[in-house]
């Protein structure tokens, strides 16, 4: 076993490939190598030999596998410091460009919405898509049968108790039920709303909606007006003028549409503004009495206003994007554009 064990140790220090030392491996310690051969002796032997030289197999076993790994060890070592030693860096490369991702467009603009009327200390609260009729209609002064309702016609799930909301206009109903008509309310609320609309340039099944509303005591018009301006100058310029023009909604009395002077053409005309010198941004007005009444709060002691921004209509003035789906297509290169524009 010391010969072989010799024999082994020589062959060794020969080798500094690993296929040159698995070779030696398989010799000895293969299947059919040196070692199993002394193995298969074995059985030829007395006890007591047997107890012998079984013990110095063993051993000699695991001194052969000791050696293997340590050269196996060795020759792995050399070889990468070998390349490494060859491995150059060049640190003054210029580094490759990590692509990063940019906010949805819409997005941009619900977080400019957001963060101004933040400032101006409302709550940003969320409600379900998959909304009840209750709150969607009911609850805001649209009964079954309401001819408004035609106008927002809408995608019912299973029967005519629930629906894909129309409007962010639910989330007033839940937030005053949840104000038990008691405390004052100042909230926005963006998402998603569903029509059955034929998809076309200016029209999308879903959209984005960003609902407001604010209870109080001592609530007027002019207070909507105030906050209607500062949200213009913001979006659009600080030269933009705002107005009201009368309009109807079932959930407010009296109902305007919220216009803003065109920052196309100074008011001018253009086609964006299709000649007026106006262009309508959202609807408002002051919380119906009904409303109130409908979601907990006494009409004579609270008043309030709401109003409703289309996001996509507000994307697509402040970008100058001309086709709804724009928003929907799924192409980057819209993101990164207007993103960029945006800067
Ligand atoms: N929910 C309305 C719509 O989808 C928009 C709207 C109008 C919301 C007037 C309001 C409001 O809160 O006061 O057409």
């Amino acid at each position: 076993m010391e010969k072989i064990l010799n024999e082994i140790k020589e062959a060794l220090e020969n080798v500094t490939e690993i296929n040159e030392l698995n070779d030696i491996k398989v010799k000895y310690m293969g299947k059919k190598g040196v070692i199993n051969d002394l193995t298969s002796k074995l059985k030829d032997l007395t006890v007591e030999e047997k107890k012998t030289f079984g013990q110095q197999l063993n051993e000699l076993k695991s001194n052969v596998t000791i050696m293997l790994d340590e050269k196996r060890n060795e020759i792995e070592k050399k070889k990468l410091d070998e390349k490494l030693k060859n491995e150059k860096i060049d640190i003054s490369l210029p580094a490759t460009k990590i692509p990063v991702g940019c906010p949805n467009i819409l997005e941009n603009v619900i977080e400019e919405l957001e963060e101004l009327m933040m400032s101006m200390g409302y709550d940003v609260v969320e409600g379900p898509e998959v909304e009840k009729d209750l709150y969607n209609f009911e609850l805001l002064n649209l009964p079954k049968s309401h001819p408004a309702r035609d106008a927002q016609d809408s995608f019912y799930t299973k029967d005519d108790t629930i629906l894909l909301r129309s409007q962010t206009s639910p989330v007033q109903a839940r937030t005053m039920e949840k104000g038990k008509g008691e405390t004052p309310i100042r909230i926005i609320c963006p998402g998603k709303t569903y029509r059955r609309d034929e998809d076309d340039a200016t029209h999308s099944h879903q959209f984005t909606q960003m609902e407001g509303l604010l209870i109080d005591k001592d609530i007027s018009l002019a207070n909507l007006k105030a906050t209607f301006d500062v949200v213009a100058k913001k979006l659009f310029g600080e030269d933009r003028l705002t107005r009201f023009r009368p309009s109807f909604y079932p959930f407010t009395e009296p109902s305007v549409e919220l216009d803003i002077s065109c920052f196309n053409c100074g008011q001018k005309g253009c086609n964006i503004c299709k000649g007026t010198g106006w262009i309508t941004v959202g609807g408002a007005g002051m919380v119906h009495y009904k409303v109130l009444k409908n979601c907990g709060y006494d009409p004579e002691v609270w008043t309030g206003f709401a109003f409703g921004f289309g996001i996509e209509r507000l994307a697509m003035l402040k970008y100058g994007i001309n086709d709804v789906r724009t928003f929907y297509i799924n192409d980057l290169r819209n993101t990164e554009t207007y993103n960029r524009r945006d800067v």
